[in-house]
Parts: structure tokens; sequence; C-alpha cells
């Protein structure tokens, strides 16, 4: 019998993402409990079963139907994420889904109307926005530190992952990076979701967006070839409600670079990293005199102060490692339910951004510029980042 104050949580999925997670439940042991996984490949549940020693379900159902389970994670691949989120629901359990909620707006919107209907909690990843960067990020512009936020750039540029030795890629249990289905999903609707959450949360919901997306080379060396390659390519001008706006890149393209900057009227804020929690969060200010000018034609990136992270990150990261807390969205859906509060990532948050990421990835099923319809209500920092 799980303790009141620690919830009960199953792993649906036990692929390349999933050890990421388990790994990461270290860090939550005081709150979270894992009461099982499943997954449909049994050579894969018994591999996870192996590596980590968890007790595991012969089937969904048997999952679905344990009392001691409150909170489904669901890790499965995106086109099983709908059909998976929306049986834990009927079942009675809360859902943290891996991104994107659904493949597309419509769907999303009718596994929330579900869950609202069953008096249930849905939140999706990605949780970097909880992160101590993050945090540290939009603490800083709330404290005036950039004067008044007018634009934000965000790269999600993962460099030529098809050219890579991806195929040695292994997770901790054994499972390969999932290239296929990487590929067949696309980038976009993989990656996107890292800077939206993060500039949605700082400036409010996205009103418009103008987007483009391209699939700039379909052979990315699979055998078979891919039936379906999605977009290699997006970019898109997001204007926010506030009235900022931003400019989005993502692809498996142009080499890499994640870099989220925030311009201010008075200076600009640089997270290098958004997948590091404790990625360099650098504070610059525009050059004013000439000398300044041509120091940041020469040395622009170098210039800067680095500002303290609001808190130091309380696990440790490393090549090895995760950089990121995989398990922290669901640590925080798990807290809303036991507080009985709003989720930061909650349900109305993760329509919008599945809303976005699909305009951005499939223009042409949309106006241009495509009005967002989904919105939000404000949502609150890290009670540590306040
Ligand atoms: N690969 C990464 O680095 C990474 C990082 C962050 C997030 N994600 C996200 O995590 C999710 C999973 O990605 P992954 O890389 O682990 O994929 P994966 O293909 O390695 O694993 C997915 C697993 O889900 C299982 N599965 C699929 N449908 C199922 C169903 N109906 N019932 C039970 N099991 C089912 C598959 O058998 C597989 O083992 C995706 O949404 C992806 O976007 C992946």
């Amino acid at each position: 019998m799980t303790a009141p104050d620690i919830t009960g949580i199953a792993i649906v999925g036990c692929g390349y993402v999933a050890d990421s997670y388990r790994h990461c439940l270290e860090h939550h042991r005081a709150r979270l409990r894992l009461t099982g996984a499943y997954d449909r490949d049994p050579q894969r549940l018994t591999a996870f079963q192996a590596c980590w020693g968890d007790t595991v379900y012969r089937s969904l159902d048997e999952l679905l139907d344990d009392r001691a389970c409150t909170i489904v994670v669901n890790l499965t691949t995106p086109e099983s994420h709908k059909a998976v989120t929306a049986a834990a629901i009927a079942a009675g359990k809360h859902v943290y889904s891996e991104k994107p909620l659904a493949m597309t707006v419509r769907e999303a919107v009718e596994l929330r109307t579900k869950a609202q209907q069953a008096g249930v909690r849905l939140a999706a990843a990605p949780c970097n926005v909880l992160g101590e960067s993050a945090q540290t990020a939009w603490a800083a512009l709330r404290a005036g530190r950039i004067g008044r936020a007018v634009l934000a750039y965000a790269e999600l540029d993962d460099g030529m992952i098809h050219r890579t030795n991806y195929r040695d890629w292994k997770s901790r249990s054994g499972q390969p990076w999932p290239a296929r289905g990487e590929f067949a999903t696309g980038c976009t609707f993989e990656h996107a979701g890292y800077a939206i959450t993060v500039l949605a949360a700082m400036f409010g919901p996205v009103r418009t967006v103008t987007a483009f997306s391209a699939l700039l080379i379909a052979d990315k060396a699979t055998a078979p070839p891919l039936a379906d390659p999605a977009p290699d390519f997006s970019v898109g001008a997001l204007a926010f409600d506030g009235g900022v706006v931003a400019r989005l890149t993502n692809s498996v393209v142009a080499p890499y670079d994640h870099r989220l900057r925030l311009i201010g009227e008075a200076g600009t804020l640089d997270i290098a990293e958004p997948w590091d929690y404790g990625s360099a969060v650098v504070l610059r200010r525009p050059a004013q005199g000439r000398l300044e000018r041509f120091i940041e034609r020469r040395w622009g990136q170098s210039r800067g102060r680095r500002l303290p992270l609001v808190r130091p990150v309380p696990f440790r990261r490393g090549w090895r490692e995760p950089t990121m807390d995989f398990m922290r969205g669901v640590a925080e859906l798990a807290a809303a339910v036991r507080e009985g509060r709003r989720c930061r990532l909650d349900e109305d948050f993760a329509v919008h951004v599945t809303e976005v990421t699909e305009i951005l990835q499939y223009p042409e099923r949309f106006d241009r510029p495509a009005a967002v319809t989904s919105t939000f209500a404000p949502i609150e920092p890290m009670e540590w980042a306040r």
C-alpha cells in the first residue's frame, strides 16, 4: 500500500526514454513510487525488468486495474499516445504523457475533454520549463534585468542525425534510439515543445503562428527507406498575447544549436541548452560605443555575465547521465493532485503546445497566419524561484 504522501506511478512503454525516466525516479524517491511497468513488446519489458528489477505488468489492463497506481506515465511511441492515454483516463487514472500529447490538436482536445469528463488530470512533457536554468531566466526577466521583453529567438537544430552513429545509441536497458520513429514523427513534433513551453510560460498564450516547413533530405539512410518522412525543417514566427514575438527554428539538418535568446529593450538573456537544467544563463547588455560595437562584432558571444542559478541543480548531470530531470513533470502532476492545485503543465497548456507545434510542422493544414484557438491561464514559477 502506498503512503498518502507518496504517489504510485506506472510506466507504459519501456523504450529508449523509459530508462531516462527510471534513472530520474531516484531524484523523487520521497514522493513517487513505481508500481510497475508495461510494454506491448515482451522483450523490451523483460530487458527493462532485468535492468531495473521492477515489477512488470502482463497487460495494459492489469496495469490499469492496479489501485496502487494513481498516475500513468505514457512513454509509448507518439502514434500510441492517444490510445494509451484514453485507456488510462477511462480507467480513472491521471496521465502524464510524453510529448506530443497527440499528433493533432483535434485529438489533444478530445483527450482533454475525456479527462475533464472523467475528473482526472492530464499533463504532458516536456518539463524543462520547471528546470533551474529556465526558472533562472524567467526570474531575471520578471526582475526587469533586460527591461521590456520584445523578441525571442529559439534554435532547435539538432545536426544531421542521420549522418551520426545513432545506430550505436542504446539506452541503459539496451533499447536502440528509435530513428525511424523520430524521422517519421518529425523533429518539430519531437522538439518544438522544449522552446514553446518555456516561452509560453513567460509570455502567455501564442495568438498567431506564421510558419514554413520542408523536407530537405528525404533519404535518411534508413533500411528500408521511410514511407512518409516528416518535414526535417520548420521555422515559425509566434506572436504572443502580450506582444512579444518569437522566431522558432527546428531541424535535423543544420548544425547543433539549441540557444534560446530572450531579447529586451535593455539586454538579452541566453540559455545555451534547454535540455540541460544547469545550462548557463547569460545576461548581455547591448553594445553602445564604437569600440563596444567592434568587440561585439568580433567576440559577441564571449561577452556577458553568467547569472547564478536560482538554486543549484539537485542531481548529478554528466555525459552518461541525463542532463534533464525527466520525472520532474510527473512529480509536479503528483504534487498538484495531492495538494488539490492546478498542475503547471496541465491539459490546457499541453493542448496549446500541441496546437502551436502542429501549425509549425504542418502549416498547410491551417490559415496563414494561423490563429491559435487554444489558451491557458497564467502559470506560476516554481516556489523556489519566486
Ligand atoms: N528518444 C528520446 O531521446 C526521447 C527523449 C525525450 C522524449 N521522447 C519521447 O518519448 C516517447 C517514447 O520515445 P522512445 O524514444 O522511448 O521510443 P521507443 O520507440 O524507444 O519506445 C517506445 C516504446 O513504447 C512501446 N509501445 C508503443 N505502443 C505501445 C502500446 N500501445 N502499449 C504498450 N507499449 C507500447 C514500444 O514497444 C516501445 O518499447 C516519445 O513520445 C518521444 O517523443 C524521446
